[in-house]
């Protein structure tokens, strides 16, 4: 196969989108088209005003702006893409089932398929298939099956080439990877496709950095990934509540263990747990994997970190209702976020979605002010939960723009999203101007305690006793 020439990714999200931008503009010479079925999307990703791209990523517009028109394209003609493409990354969701079999726990695969008989249909050309979605380990043998069934005679090489891309952090990472995971098939055809990725890569990445391994590993590894820092979250979690009632405070004790080179001091921020597009779903789609192969200790082992997790969230909740007097009927709670970290627009699985819900079955009135997120993705994230009717999300939820209108006269704080704004703010004036005794729960531990208690407030911090 000559030098790539033509890529084509289908899936213009959060993965597709910021990971092509980068390839695109370290390989000038590469045409790189960008496809998705969601209109909407595309035309956000083509609009004039970088402010308008359909995600918030720190310094993806500066990327887009260089490559777009250049060698970057967003477009809704999926076949056109595929057809003249030598490459097709593969970067569609996948997320957990809803439905059927494996319902709440599988990987919901309907747009890989799609995508694969897509090409499939339409491809005349030889092409390397590239999985840039998490997918479960053997994925790849059920496309190259899908592709192989063409009968036309055109080849395919399929790679798996996960993503490790952090949201908020993402043109960082993809600039500056700790590592690029590019499995393929052991045969001389699929070390010639992996070779072809490998020099793509190779335009910014450091050869030692580019790690190559068979197919399974690849999909594996990325599940084990999430796996294992979601645990970490976890862990430092279970480890909050024991501190909250013994005098221990967790960020001591994140700091201690982490300064053990073998533990490391990454991903051991206690918070109100972990949320994302990732974590769980990639968690649970291993559990569902250990479960289908008869791994039933294994599948338990990874299952805890999940219901460490949902723990977590609900004590948070229960928290705010006990402290404020056992009752938050039709009092104001103030929430200062709502994404499921700093920095991005995104709320898949955020927090946020379940402390809200908890309260407002407890009849509270939730105000919010994020940043990034609109009050049209607030209310979907309550209704998608489906535990009251619309209309009853809508008559327990209000959106702000301004923090200092969200604050006012709440009987509590809750911080669930760590903005770095939200520590600039003036805690002396939003104190005035709240209900008393003024409670603040700081859900990410970055307020400082000290000096809201000087002011007057009532402070709950994750992991640290009264
Ligand atoms: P996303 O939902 O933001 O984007 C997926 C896009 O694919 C959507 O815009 C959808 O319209 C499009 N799509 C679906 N089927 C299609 C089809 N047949 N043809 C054309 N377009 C189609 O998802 P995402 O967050 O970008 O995640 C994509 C994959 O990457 C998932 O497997 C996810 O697990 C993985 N991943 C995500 C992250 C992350 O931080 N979000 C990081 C690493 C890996
Ligand atoms: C994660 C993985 O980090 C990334 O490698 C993968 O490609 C996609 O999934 P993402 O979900 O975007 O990335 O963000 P991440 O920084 O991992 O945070 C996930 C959640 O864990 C967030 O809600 C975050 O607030 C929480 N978290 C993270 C903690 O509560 N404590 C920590 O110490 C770290």
């Amino acid at each position: 196969m000559p030098k790539i020439q033509k890529i084509c990714c289908v899936g213009a999200g959060y993965v597709g989108g910021p990971t092509m931008s980068v390839i695109a503009q370290k390989n000038p010479h590469i045409q790189i088209t960008v496809v998705d079925l969601n209109e909407a999307r595309i035309k956000a990703w083509n609009d004039k005003d970088l402010t308008k791209l359909p995600i918030y990523e720190p310094g993806l517009d500066a990327v887009v702006a260089e490559a777009r028109g250049r060698n970057l394209f967003f477009d809704t003609d999926v076949d056109k893409a595929i057809d003249e493409a030598d490459m097709i990354f593969i970067s569609v969701n996948t997320p957990t089932k809803t439905y059927g079999k494996g319902k709440g726990m599988a990987a919901d695969l309907k747009y890989i398929e799609l995508c694969a008989r897509q090409i499939a249909r339409v491809a005349k050309t030889n092409k390397i298939v590239v999985e840039k979605s998490t997918l479960p380990v053997r994925t790849a043998q059920a496309i190259k099956r899908i592709l192989d069934q063409t009968g036309n005679g055109v080849e395919f090489e399929i790679l798996s080439n996960p993503e490790f891309l952090a949201e908020g952090t993402a043109i960082q990472d993809l600039m500056n990877p700790d590592r690029v995971l590019i499995g393929g098939d052991q045969t001389e055809k699929g070390q010639k496709a992996i070779q072809e990725l490998v020099d793509i890569y190779g335009a910014w990445v450091p050869r030692e950095r580019i790690l190559t391994t068979n197919v399974w590993s690849s999909e594996l590894s990325k599940l084990t990934a999430n796996a294992f820092l979601a645990q970490r979250v976890s862990s430092i979690n279970a480890i909050s509540e024991l501190c909250e009632v013994s005098g221990a405070d967790v960020n001591e004790v994140s700091r201690a263990i982490g300064t053990d080179s073998r533990v490391g001091s990454k991903f051991l921020k206690a918070s109100v747990g972990f949320g994302g597009s990732c974590f769980q779903k990639d968690i649970l789609n291993l559990v569902y994997i250990a479960k289908t192969y008869g791994l039933d200790a294994v599948a338990d082992y990874w299952e805890q970190v999940i219901i460490m997790n949902d723990h977590q969230k609900r004590r948070f909740a229960e928290k705010i209702v006990t402290t404020l007097f056992n009752t938050v009927n039709d009092k104001k709670i103030a929430f200062l976020g709502w994404a499921f970290k700093k920095d991005t627009n995104d709320t898949r699985e955020s927090a946020a979605i379940y402390v809200a819900n908890d309260l407002i079955e407890e009849e509270a009135n939730i105000h919010v002010y994020d940043p990034k997120v609109t009050e049209q993705q607030m209310l979907s994230d309550l209704d998608y939960l489906n535990t009251r009717n619309s209309e009853a999300n809508q008559n327990h939820l209000t959106v702000h723009q301004d923090p200092y209108i969200t604050l006012k006269d709440a009987h509590g704080i809750a911080v669930l999203t760590e903005w770095d704004e939200f520590k600039t703010y003036d805690w002396q004036r939003i104190y005035d101007n709240m209900q008393k005794p003024a409670f603040v729960f700081d859900g990410r531990n970055i307020l400082d305690r000290k000096e809201l208690e000087k002011i007057g407030f009532e402070v709950y911090t994750i992991g640290k006793g009264e």
